[in-house]
């Protein structure tokens, strides 16, 4: 390799941290954000050694296939179903995400979407807005307390975790499935419950998602396990579009099926499913759990420090901290 490596940015991030990559790589960060076509993708992945890429930047294997000098992928975000990692491994290329930093900022997110839904904030906001407000009826926009309910959790991982820990000071009680059930120590210290999938359906007056979007979590919540949830229960989904099927969420939402759900991905966003936009008992916002000042600097921080110390540089050199495919280094050792 002559002259430094090049790193690409995919998105504006946060200038004082992408300036520690500037003394050992030259520097292509997008100025804005942008939605590229594929050639335009291509392109910029064939001409980098490293790329830093927000999820919107989906990397598969004919993208990998013409970019020979690739050797790392940072996503800004702990979930990479935009990668094709076997396709990147393969290839001999690492791929990272950024688990951790972002937990406790979603958790909390979480818990603002579920109580917005338990107390109708979106409607009542929209109403207001609207100019309804004549008089305050005594038995208007009642909600559901949190007290003494079951916060059901589809998906125990960390940020799972740190949503279940919230729940004590709500008064909830907490019932989680996850792949694996998890240790003891894990289980007393989150308060929470291991019962199968069908129980938790059932028991669940809050059910929030917080899986993976993979081939098996596809549709996770569909149109059956809607139909075998309480009519009053409410539904979080915090994890990605896809897990949940919108279109039957919107049926169930519309039929009152489900009382309510609050939703932070979809399927195909920033595309908004015209079924779910037309109901007044669901709060959309546009994929922001981890959006806060803090965590999106830690997750850059994170995706830098995974590209330095690929590269052998930076506080982990030599030791990226959160490879997805470390086995990739086996095929391409670290430059
Ligand atoms: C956001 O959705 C993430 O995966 O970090």
């Amino acid at each position: 390799m002559t002259g430094k490596p090049r790193v690409w940015i995919s998105r504006p991030t946060f200038p004082d941290i992408i300036a520690r990559l500037e003394p050992h790589f030259e520097v292509a960060a997008e100025a804005a954000e942008t939605v590229f076509a594929p050639a335009e993708l291509a392109g910029r992945l064939a001409s980098s050694d490293a790329a830093i890429v927000g999820l919107d930047v989906r990397v598969g294997a004919a993208e990998v296939a013409s970019a020979p000098r690739l050797r790392i992928v940072a996503n800004l975000a702990v979930g990479y179903d935009n990668l094709d990692v076997p396709a990147l491994t393969a290839a001999g290329v690492a791929a990272a995400n950024t688990p951790g930093v972002l937990s406790e900022s979603v958790a909390d997110y979480t818990w603002a979407l579920l109580l917005g839904a338990a107390r109708h904030m979106g409607a009542a906001e929209r109403w207001l807005r609207a100019g309804h407000w004549r008089a305050n009826g005594f038995r208007d926009w009642l909600g559901l307390d949190t007290r003494g309910r079951t916060l059901g959790i589809l998906g125990m991982g960390r940020i799972g975790q740190a949503i279940a820990r919230r729940a004590a000071g709500f008064g909830m009680q907490v019932a989680y499935h996850n792949r694996s059930r998890l240790p003891a120590t894990i289980e007393a210290a989150c308060a929470a419950r291991y019962v199968d999938k069908p129980t938790l359906l059932a028991e669940s007056d809050f059910l929030v998602v917080a899986v993976p979007l993979t081939a098996e979590s596809r549709h996770a919540i569909g149109a059956a396990e809607l139909a075998a949830m309480k009519t009053t229960a409410m539904l979080v989904n915090i994890a990605r579009g896809g897990v949940v099927d919108d279109a039957a969420l919107a049926v169930a939402l519309g039929e009152k099926r489900l009382a309510a759900a609050a939703l932070d991905v979809f399927e195909g966003e920033p595309a908004v499913d015209p079924a779910l936009l037309a109901l007044d008992n669901v709060i959309l916002s546009p994929h922001i759990a981890s959006a806060t000042w803090d965590t999106r600097r830690a997750m850059t921080a994170m995706a830098v420090d995974n590209v330095l110390a690929l590269f052998g540089h930076g506080p982990y050199a030599g030791h990226p901290p959160s490879l997805v495919n470390p086995e990739a280094l086996a095929i391409r050792p670290a430059p």
